[in-house]
């Protein structure tokens, strides 16, 4: 592999701006005017825009139309300056949290004794979870090495948990259908086991495990189990109301005890909004942080965060109140529309094979292609999408930017091209040799390279 190309791929693509922008490596002495630094602003605008607005980008930008956006940001400058940290000072965010977290539950099948909290994202929400099973094992079970059972699918958020909480991740395989292996779950459960996770859907391939099976399970060994509908929890109930076939996955099946849903993916509200619920009021006391004889005060806060952006509160509680059940029904209904229109293109094509079956993403790999051969000259036709690894493949997760059928024909258009291409010998190029290192290598050896990498992506050396 040439390192040097690799990293001059990785500088071309993270670090665009280095000779077209001023560098601003100290504060300037005397501060830029006001004007000047919307103009820097507007600039990274113009050239970042187009990419997602046009449908270019893989899920990211779920909604984004600028009706819409402007709405959300208006709603964010009435409260940028709150902070839920001083709940005396701002009330209105203790309503407009609580009611979030409320209408969310009420989404998902939550009951009376059903709690939550907001959190920054779906990795949040998950770490906490995890937290809380841990905490709470060891307090009621006398669990002190404990595990999660993790299909091969979960969020990668799931593994950070183990990293950062000292739980120990039990991953089992999925089926031939992409979904996790029921029996092998069952079979990774030990008496060391403090929760058992599955998706709805996974983010590889939009795929749903048997929630149902795998929490009775859980349910009848005693453990805890989390649903993980960061991506799917603001679409799969509407589309259950249009008619599509979607298994029961939430707050409703009795062993889910536990469930993450992220408004600011599919609720279309700005980034920076997740909210976790529990069953039971008892593990939500255990993501709860209460400091008593800190010299600063009576110090309390519900995650991980300290000081938290109360605008981001405002700007989702009024994206839910203004799309309301009939705006998510609409936008799912074309979201997934357009989705299965796209997976029906993609699916038929030669020496594409579809990755699972999905409501909104389309995971595909090729042969007689390299997949990330196919990926990169797709990267070169203006698209981003989401390199797959063991097995090799890529995904596009369908948002609203996806649903005019103008957008569906150049991707379907350019598949064709990047197959074509792929199929000529040649050299691997681009980033397409970073996820074949990746499968290729030892582990610490990958954990070594992609420190240089990021390294490299931030201070650039
Ligand atoms: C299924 C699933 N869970 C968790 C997450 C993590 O969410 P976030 O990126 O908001 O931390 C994602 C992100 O795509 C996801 O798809």
């Amino acid at each position: 592999m040439d390192l040097e190309g690799l990293l001059g791929a990785v500088r071309q693509q993270f670090r665009p701006y280095e000779k077209s922008f001023p560098d601003f490596a100290e504060l300037p002495r005397k501060g830029v005017a006001q004007s000047e630094v919307l103009a820097l602003l507007r600039r990274f605008q113009r050239a970042e825009e187009g990419r997602w607005k046009e449908g270019y980008v893989s899920g990211a930008v779920y909604h984004g139309r600028d009706g819409h956006t402007r709405f959300s940001t208006r709603a964010y400058a009435l409260a940028s300056l709150s902070n839920p940290l001083h709940p005396d000072v701002w009330p209105s965010l203790v309503k407009m949290e609580g009611e979030i977290v409320a209408m969310t539950s009420h989404m998902l099948g939550g009951g009376p004794s059903t709690r939550g909290a907001l959190t920054s994202g779906g990795t949040e929400s998950i770490l906490m979870a995890m937290k809380a099973y841990r905490d709470w094992a060891r307090e009621k079970r006398g669990i002190t090495d404990p595990e999660v059972v993790l299909p091969a699918s979960a969020h990668v958020a799931f593994d950070k948990a183990c990293h950062y909480f000292g739980l120990r991740p039990r991953i089992v395989p999925l089926g031939p259908d992409f979904s996790a292996d029921v029996e092998a779950v069952k079979e990774a459960i030990s008496p060391n086991t403090v929760a058992v996770v599955g998706s709805a859907p996974c983010f590889p391939y939009g795929v749903m495990d048997d929630i149902r099976g795998m929490s009775e399970i859980a349910h009848d060994k005693g453990v805890g189990f989390h649903a993980d509908a960061c991506l799917g929890g603001f679409l799969l109930p509407w589309a259950r109301s249009l008619g599509y076939p979607v298994p029961d996955f939430d707050l409703r099946l009795p062993g889910v005890t536990s469930i993450s849903v992220d408004p600011h993916k599919y609720g279309y509200t700005p980034k920076g909004i997740s909210v976790v619920l529990y069953s039971d009021p008892e593990l939500l006391h255990k993501q709860y942080y209460v400091a008593k004889r800190w010299p600063g005060g009576i110090y309390f806060s519900t995650s991980m965060a300290g000081s938290r952006p109360g605008g981001l509160i405002a700007a989702a509680w009024a994206t839910m109140l203004s799309l309301g059940e009939e705006g998510y029904r609409t936008m799912a209904a074309r979201i997934l529309g357009s989705a299965k229109k796209m997976r029906a293109g993609i699916g038929e094509r030669s020496g594409v094979t579809l990755m699972g079956k999905s409501h909104f993403v389309a995971a595909f790999t090729t042969k007689p292609q390299d997949v990330y051969q196919v990926m990169e000259h797709l990267a070169r036709r203006g698209w981003f999408l989401n390199g797959l690894q063991n097995p090799p493949g890529v995904h596009l997760a369908v948002t609203v930017r996806h649903v005019a059928r103008s957008v569906r024909e150049r991707f379907l258009k350019d598949l064709d091209w990047a197959l074509l291409e792929a199929a000529r010998p040649s050299a691997p190029s681009g980033l397409a040799p970073i996820y074949g290192l990746a499968e290729a290598l030892p582990e610490e050896a990958v954990g070594e390279f992609f420190e240089s990498v990021i390294d490299w992506i931030y201070h650039g050396d």
